[in-house]
Order: C-alpha cells, then structure tokens, then sequence
C-alpha cells in the first residue's frame, strides 16, 4: 500500500540549491543605484588632509583636495551618489558659514560636479555644523531652539548649495514648515526642478553618537528630543511625512534605518513617494566593531543589514558601507 502523501508545508522544496534560492528570491539584488555614501569634508589648511574619525572606523574627515581625489575613485568604481557634510574652521550663532558662498560644503560641491559631472551631489540642510552651540536651529535666550526664526536661515542654506551646483537638498534639521520655506526660497532663486529630499522622520537617536564625531557637531548642551522625534512614536513618523509632502518635498528619508524598519514599511506603505533610508553612523560602526574583532562575519552581516531595508522598502539607502561594496564588487 502506498504511504499517505504528507500534508504539511514543504518549504524547503525551495531551498534546495543556490540556484533555486536565487530564482524565488523576493528582494532584488542590491544595485549602485540604489547606493548613496556620505562624506565628511573638513576646511582645512591643509587640503589634502584626512583625519580618521576614532569612533567610525574606515572613515575620514577629508580636506578638498583629499575629498575630491576620493570620490573620483569611487565614481570610477561606480559610485552613483554622495551626501556631503561640511565641518567649517570657524563656529558662530548664527551658522554663517551654513550658507557662505565660498563655505566648505560650497566649495567642496563645484569641485565635485567639475570633477564628475554624472555624480548626484546632494547636501545635507542643517546648521548643528555651524553653530557655535552644536543645535539645529536658532537660540532665544533661555536656550531653546527658536522654530520660525530659524527657517529663513535654513532657506539660505539649501540656496547656496543650489548655487553651488547641488543636485538636491536634504534638510534635516527637524523644524516646522522648514519644507515649505525652502521649497519657496528655492523656487524664487529660480531652482523650480531642484529636488528636496526630507529627513521627515528622524528619530532624537542614541545611534548618531559617532556621527557627531566625524561631524564634530554635538550640542553643547541638552539634546535634541524638542525637535527630533520620540523613538517610542510610530504613527506620528506619518504625520511627518504628510506634512512634508504638503509643504512640497519630492522624497522622504527615515532616520535611523535598521532599528526603525517598521517604520520604514509603514511609511513606504503609506506615501507614493520614494523612500529612503539612512543606515546611520551608530549602526555603521556596531557592524564594523564586531567585524574587527572577528565576531561577526562582517560581509555578510552587511549585506544582510541593508537587504533588511530594501525588503522593509527603501528605494534607496544611505549607507557609510557604499564604497566597501563598490570596492569589493559586492553591487551589480
Ligand atoms: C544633522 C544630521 C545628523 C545626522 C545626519 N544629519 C546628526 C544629528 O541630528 O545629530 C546623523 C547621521 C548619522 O548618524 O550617520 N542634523
Ligand atoms: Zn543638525
């Protein structure tokens, strides 16, 4: 007699083979566009400086000179996108090297776009760099980071940067109608098709510690929770995002990427815009930590954390690891 076919469910009929895996896989293969990888430029006497940032390993604070030399090898290996960071010589109240026609950020924008016409060149919107104090915004005299008074600020920003030759701006200071004050600026400056990209949803995170290394940007004093939002919030990540699409941002970016995955999906879900995510510094040097000590199998755990977010549905991630993988051919 013939035994009983068994009736449960035979998953691993599928996994059979590489081959197999390859072929009902559900998340596409990470590609180059898909990539952005951030960049620290440092106004140095020195343009050819490169400080190393003791908390990211791999990665630098890179004078002009030094900065352009580098991206050009990466756009030779295939780099799509950068996100630039300026960190200035001289700090004030008022962030005027933000927006300075010869600044770092400024300078370091026209060279790359001479240098590598293709590249997308994308500048990061916001003032904590340039502040004496190390927040995003304005201060009253008690401290507090004024909302309103800081946007016409925050406009002249994202205008330099247009003027510089950025192909888009991401603002990602956390203020209230900041997109509608750039978009405005930006339009009236006569830059109609210059895309915003918002940092709609950024989270008041622990993980951007060794950024504010490499960016030498931490507040002075306090934190940033009065503008950045509570990691305890979920649907409030879609008010934001609302917000920002009315105001007229073209894409919007969820900050950190990894551990606020569900948000991602439930943005994503709920926006017929792209959206990015932001693999950010903390998470960066968690994976690399590991890896120099031999505890992880780092390649993996890399390109297993960022086809995480592509399967949670990002269009396109920032990520500090862009160039180890341009590097080790591990995109198509
Ligand atoms: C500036 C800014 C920050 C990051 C991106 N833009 C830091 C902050 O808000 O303190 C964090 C990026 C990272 O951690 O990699 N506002
Ligand atoms: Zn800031």
């Amino acid at each position: 007699m013939k035994a009983l076919a068994a009736n449960f469910h035979r998953g691993r009929r599928l996994r059979t083979s590489e081959a197999v895996r390859d072929l009902v896989r559900e998340t596409a293969p990470l590609l180059r566009e898909d990539l952005i990888m951030p960049y620290f430029v440092v106004e140095a006497n020195d343009p050819n400086v490169r400080t190393s940032v003791p908390s990211m390993p791999g990665i630098y604070q890179l004078g002009l000179a030094a900065l352009e030399q580098q991206v050009a090898r990466y756009y030779d290996l295939g780099l799509k996108a950068v996100l630039l960071f300026g960190v200035p010589q001289s700090k004030d109240e008022l962030a005027t090297q933000a927006y300075a026609r010869d600044g770092i950020v400024q300078r370091a924008v026209r060279r790359i776009k001479k240098r590598c016409p293709d590249l997308i060149v994308i500048c990061d919107v916001c003032l904590c760099e340039y502040m004496s104090h190390g927040h995003c915004g304005l201060l009253d005299a008690q401290g507090d980071v004024q909302n309103d008074a800081t946007l016409p600020l925050l406009t002249k920003v994202a205008v330099s940067h247009a003027q510089a030759g950025a192909d888009m701006v991401a603002p990602s200071d956390m203020m209230d109608g900041r997109i509608q004050a750039i978009r405005q600026g930006l339009d009236v400056a006569g830059y109609l098709s210059l895309p915003i990209v918002s940092y709609a949803v950024k989270y008041a995170s622990a993980y951007y510690g060794p950024f504010r290394d490499a960016a030498e940007s931490a507040p002075a004093h306090g934190n940033r929770k009065s503008y950045q939002m509570d990691p305890g919030n979920a649907r409030e990540a879609l008010l934001e995002a609302k917000a920002d699409l009315d105001e007229g941002c073209d894409a919007l970016i969820v900050k950190p990427a990894g551990p606020y995955s569900d948000i991602l999906w439930r943005v994503k879900e709920a926006c017929n815009v792209p959206v990015w995510a932001y693999q950010v510094s903390g998470e960066y040097s968690l994976i690399r930590a590991a890896g120099l000590n031999g505890w992880i199998c780092e390649e993996q755990v890399i390109l297993e954390s960022l086809q995480s977010l592509k399967r949670a549905g990002a269009a396109t991630i920032i990520s500090y690891f862009t160039e180890y993988l341009l590097e080790h051919k591990l995109v198509r």
